[in-house]
């Protein structure tokens, strides 16, 4: 299957912010580990990271009738943002929310996520193995 990774802004600065919530393993790092899994589970996959609410609208719309699933971290995003709630409705690509930090039990506005509900499954405070368990979910339950 397809399976298309998004992260949103900042995330390319895991390793160098805020060390304590986040750790301090690289994105490099992150791409690296889901690359591996993917293909030990022949996904054929695309990673994309963007610092720009836009950028990702355009990328999941992109999505359309190319992928079968989506894993997104929306980040800041996450809390923030109708345009990729109603992207991520439009496609109808099954699609797994990840947070790399326990978002519920932060600041009160991290609580609130306008994508779950367009979602499949939503993980958070995994670390970067949300990534991996979201990638295998898409693959056990939306392989074609
Ligand atoms: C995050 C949590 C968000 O609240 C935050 O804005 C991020 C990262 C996470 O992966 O834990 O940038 O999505």
């Amino acid at each position: 299957m397809k399976i298309l990774v998004i992260n949103g802004p900042s995330i390319n600065f895991i390793g160098i912010r805020e060390k304590n919530i986040y750790g301090t393993e690289t994105y490099e790092k992150l791409i690296k580990m889901i690359e591996k899994r993917a293909g030990e589970l022949n996904i054929e996959l695309e990673t994309f990271q963007s610092n720009h609410e836009g950028a990702i609208v355009d990328k999941i719309q992109e999505a359309y009738g190319v992928f079968d699933g989506i894993v997104i971290n929306p980040a800041a995003y996450t809390h923030t943002s109708v345009a990729i709630l109603d992207v991520v409705k439009a496609v109808e690509i099954p699609t797994v929310e990840v947070h790399i930090s326990d978002v519920n039990n932060r600041e009160d506005f991290r609580k609130i996520s306008y994508i779950r509900v367009a979602c499949v499954k939503s993980i958070s405070n995994r670390g970067f193995n949300g990534y991996i368990e979201a990638m295998e979910y898409l693959n056990d339950n939306y392989n074609k």
